[in-house]
């Protein structure tokens, strides 16, 4: 098949790897010319499609990357994967319908349309659809097909990567449905069916939205605990013992990456705006994780208070971990950030490090420095598995550990 894949990002490039893999034969679109620029050279920017694999996609002559839109044309399949982001803390689609525009340039007859970007349900049939048959005056299902395949990619996670993970399929029609289905068991080893596109929309903003609304509530718990006196942390483990009926969430600084802060928004924002309809546990889930950098702020502030009768402003802290998770350079909406940000605000001198970003300023570190002798605080952010927590636990002087992974001592303390 000839494939092309809108969007060469965390989604995408693995996507058209995965195609190439299979045999298919795939332009990889990336309105982004540095980025376009980097995978013609062979160097990729995702973290798992390491350079070599890209550079065989490239020599198998069936990748060709690029950020000329005159090659959108003449596929059999083309793939959506642009970003989903928020404007104003509003849905912010635009991506969607340039890439769609695009398409609808140059639609062969007979050609599928997938989006697979997150989205709130409606968004194929509302948005994607309409932009087609406006372009090119045919009809959706008869004369092209339209579906709709949500990304459940983690990033970094080797365990379940695209081709093992379960891969949702839906059609505007069941002749669309099964164009979808086609591609991608060629590409990937299961394929669920979805009984209609709304059906699997909202599975996808969910299944993030179940994530989202869980971390709220071990935040909110870890909270109550502090003020408990008893370690959430313990507690969680004892919950988990229970082999049915419970699924262990572990607190941590908030919410990050582009899916967990965003996607819930989606949902609702559209529900609130097109249906009036407010769904209240999820608008609260955003209230507690968004202001979880700040309780972090608080609980250090309060420490050095009590413990070392110090003030925040002035203070030395070292912030191990900037990225939203273990293991990624990924920085987007990630609560370290907002944390980091927070105690600077507050006067703070804050040295950072982290190991998967370039050194911006003379204070940010790639790995732990030796003497952490120098720092009042030491706040474990995010625990990258380079960082030698063992160092950490040995030299510092107090260890505020948000996410529950230092060993229990005098001058350790978890969130
Ligand atoms: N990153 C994840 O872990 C993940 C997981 C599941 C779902 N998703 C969803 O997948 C979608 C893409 O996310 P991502 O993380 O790959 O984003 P990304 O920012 O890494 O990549 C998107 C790419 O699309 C490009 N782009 C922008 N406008 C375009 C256009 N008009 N035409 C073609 N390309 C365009 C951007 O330059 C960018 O390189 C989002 O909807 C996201 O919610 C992401």
């Amino acid at each position: 098949m000839n494939v092309i894949v809108m969007g060469q990002g965390y989604v995408g490039l693995p996507l058209a790897m995965a195609a190439v893999a299979a045999g298919h034969h795939v332009i990889g679109f990336e309105p982004d010319l540095a980025r376009a620029g980097s995978l013609r050279e062979g160097r990729s920017y995702v973290e798992d499609i390491p350079d070599k694999q890209l550079r065989e996609a490239l020599d198998s002559e069936r990748y060709q990357p690029t950020a000329d839109e005159t090659q959108v044309r003449d596929f059999d399949v083309a793939v959506i994967t642009v970003p989903t982001p928020l404007l104003d803390r509003q849905p912010d689609l635009s991506y969607v319908r340039s890439a769609v525009e695009t398409l609808a340039a140059h639609l062969p007859a007979g050609a599928t349309v997938i989006l697979e970007s997150t989205t709130h349900p409606g968004t194929t049939r509302e948005l994607v659809v309409p932009i087609l048959e406006a372009a090119t005056g045919w009809t959706a299902g008869q004369d092209f097909h339209v579906g709709f395949s949500p990304e459940r990619i983690d990033p970094g996670n080797d365990r379940w990567t695209f081709g093992n993970t379960p891969k949702i399929v839906a059609g505007l029609t069941p002749a669309c449905q099964a164009r979808v289905h086609e591609f991608y068991a060629s590409i990937t080893q299961h394929v669920v069916p979805a009984n209609s596109l709304e059906a699997a929309e909202l599975a996808k903003v969910f299944e993030n939205t179940y994530r989202h609304v869980n971390i709220a509530l071990v935040n909110e718990l870890g909270r109550l605990a502090h003020v408990l006196d008893v370690d959430v942390w313990h507690t969680l483990e004892l919950a988990a013992t229970k082999p049915f009926g419970f699924t262990k969430f572990t607190p941590g600084p908030g919410v990050g990456g582009h899916c967990l802060p965003v996607d819930p928004v989606y949902l609702t924002h559209h529900a609130r705006t097109q249906h009036g309809h407010a769904f209240r546990l999820v608008e609260l889930a955003q209230d507690v994780n968004d202001s979880q950098p700040a309780y972090v702020v608080g609980r250090l502030q309060d420490t050095l208070n009590s413990r070392f009768q110090r003030s925040l402003s002035g203070a030395r802290i070292l912030a191990l971990g900037l990225a939203y998770k273990p293991g990624t350079a990924d920085v987007r909406e990630s609560p370290a950030v907002a944390v980091a940000e927070l105690l600077i605000e507050k006067g703070a001198r804050v040295d950072i490090v982290e190991p998967h970003l370039a050194k911006v300023t003379p204070r940010d570190f790639r790995a732990i420095p030796k003497d952490l002798g120098i720092y009042d605080a030491v706040v474990l952010l995010t625990p990258h598995d380079d960082f030698d927590l063992q160092h950490v636990a040995d030299q510092a002087t107090y260890v505020l550990d948000t996410r529950g992974v230092m060993p229990v001592a005098p001058h350790i303390e978890r969130l």
